[in-house]
């Protein structure tokens, strides 16, 4: 019988290339890639999709700003892109840009499947668009000329434009949101998009631009393009291949596999999106829906709202540069809870890197390699019988995986890695209490005594470094190399923290610098 397995298909947005990254789109791809990276260390077969959405008139407006083509301007970002996933340890399966072939072809395939249906029909649309959200607007939203959601001028416009029969799918979406409570998530964002968009009734979509040049001629006669979220939406599946490939069939559809989920991670400002067109889309089309889109909050400066000309955007880049990826991704998954707006600031930025990194784990790595040098010339040693402190430190390591299992179902990355935390401190108190210095000085009558405690704090050390491992890749993987594995973290399970005893005696450590060398002023 063939391995049935269980399979996670988890996205990210498509990001817009008229812009760099910055740090609201590394929050949703660094949660995005916690959550792949989990699942896979819990034996799911993982696919994780992040790209770039090229196409559409902000994109086709910025390109003619600066005097290039738009696929020179979307060649040209996409490499900012690649190149900051890649530094922070982004573990994505694939990257799709919308430009590419393999995306273009299923769209125009898909607009014709829903237009065959009878689902898209002609008309004029006569009305607002805000630009910087590529969003088409009611009279009714827009006030004082200003778009509801971002504050900026708004534009009229007057199109002879193909559009999909939203309000058809009326009662079919409601009925999925009464049947799949996880449908959106989370609940404080789907009450508020319920009531305000879905329950006083979905309106019909322009789904083509005419006076746009830039993107997916449209499969009609007229020389029209797709409406950019039309196309972008698309990209979740056509990245899998649909309709008909393997890919497709697996994640998507969970065909063949004992169970299957996927999401698609947002953040709150495209949840309406994604909470409406894109589920009736697949509704027309006869496909079926992601099991849950989950909208994250918004990172606030110094409780601010970012913005170019509040001159307050923070730099991922200038961090990861400073003080190393780990310690912005951290800082994002504990401090911020996943899908409230958050606030980021230099002082609790020091606070946690202080506090959590250089006390408490890099503090904890560094004393314990240092006494395993010092007392068993740096090889782990077998331990004696199990005291009370061991008994207890065990219990809590033990404890981790199934409390993750469960706070990482709703994203609850600071429950999560506080539950990590719980054993690095446990570790730290349980190094005062038994005094391993202490007992080094009764000689060869604590000799066992001290073997016991130093076995424990590397068995701390291990279970440690996988339980971080989804969330700060790079220093499991330096905790791992310290401990003298010479293989790689990301292949172990979180179950392997399940049971204690796990380290192997005789193995030499190579302990390294100190992991997280504490913010000093002149850092700063
Ligand atoms: N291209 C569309 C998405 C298409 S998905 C089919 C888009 N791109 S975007 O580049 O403008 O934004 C991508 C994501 O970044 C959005 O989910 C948005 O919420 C998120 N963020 C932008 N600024 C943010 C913060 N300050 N904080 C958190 N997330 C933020 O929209």
């Amino acid at each position: 019988m063939s391995e049935m397995k269980k399979t996670f298909y988890v996205t990210t947005p498509i990001y817009y290339v008229n812009d760099v990254p910055h740090i609201g789109h590394a929050y949703c791809t660094v949660g995005a890639d916690a959550m792949a990276r989990f699942k896979r260390m819990d034996g799911y077969e993982v696919w994780f999709l992040t790209g770039t959405d090229e196409h559409g008139q902000k994109i086709e407006k910025t390109a003619k700003e600066q005097g290039i083509t738009p696929k020179e301007l979307a060649d040209r970002v996409v490499e900012r892109f690649k190149e900051a996933w890649k530094k922070l340890g982004i573990s994505n399966d694939d990257f799709i840009r919308t430009t590419e072939e393999r995306h273009k072809a299923p769209a125009r395939e898909f607009f014709k499947r829903v237009l065959d249906k009878g689902y898209i029909y002609q008309g004029e649309y006569e009305g607002w668009y805000c630009l910087p959200d590529e969003k088409f607007l009611l009279d009714s939203e827009v006030v004082d000329g200003k778009c509801p959601d971002c504050g900026r001028t708004v534009e009229r416009i007057k199109e002879h434009n193909y559009f999909f029969a939203m309000s058809k799918f009326q009662k079919q979406l409601e009925k999925h949101l009464d049947e799949n409570l996880d449908f959106i998530q989370p609940d404080t964002r789907k009450n508020e998009l319920v009531n305000n968009f879905i329950k006083p009734g979905l309106a019909d979509v322009s789904i083509t631009r005419n006076s746009v040049q830039w993107g997916i001629p449209a499969p009609v006669p007229e020389k029209t393009v797709l409406y950019v979220w039309f196309d972008a939406l698309l990209n979740y599946i056509t990245a899998l291949g649909w309709p008909n490939g393997e890919m497709y069939k697996k994640f998507w559809k969970g065909e063949g596999v004992e169970r299957h989920e996927t999401i698609n991670l947002i953040g709150k400002d495209i949840l309406r999106f994604h909470a409406t067109i894109w589920p009736t889309m697949l509704m027309a089309a006869g496909e079926p829906l992601p099991q849950r889109v989950f909208g994250t909050g918004y990172i606030n400066k110094d409780g601010k709202k970012m913005s170019k000309s509040l001159g307050n955007v923070v730099d991922p880049f200038d961090l990861v540069e400073k003080f190393g990826p780990d310690a912005l991704r951290y800082y994002l998954l504990r401090e911020i809870p996943f899908g409230l707006d958050g606030n980021y600031t230099d002082a609790a930025f020091e606070l946690r890197f202080n506090g959590d990194l250089a006390n408490d784990l890099g503090n904890l790595v560094h004393r314990s390699l240092t006494m395993l040098e010092k007392y068993f010339d740096g090889t782990i040693p077998q331990s004696g019988p199990e005291g009370n402190l061991e008994a207890e430190l065990r219990s809590i390591a033990i404890s981790y995986a199934p409390q993750a299992r469960q706070t990482m179902v709703t994203f609850d990355f600071p429950t999560t890695l506080s539950s990590a935390w719980d054993l690095v401190k446990r570790a730290n108190k349980y190094i005062e209490e038994s005094a391993p210095w202490k007992v080094a000085k009764e000689g060869e009558a604590g000799k066992e005594k001290l073997a016991t405690i130093m076995f424990s704090l590397m068995e701390s050390l291990r279970v440690t470094a996988i339980a971080i491992a989804p969330f700060m890749p790079f220093t499991a993987s330096a905790i791992w190399k310290q401990l003298g594995y010479s293989d790689d973290v990301h292949h172990h399970s979180l179950q392997e923290t399940e049971s204690w005893g796990k380290i192997l005696v005789g193995q030499k450590i190579a302990k390294g610098q100190p992991l997280f060398p504490r913010i000093e002023k002149e850092k700063k």
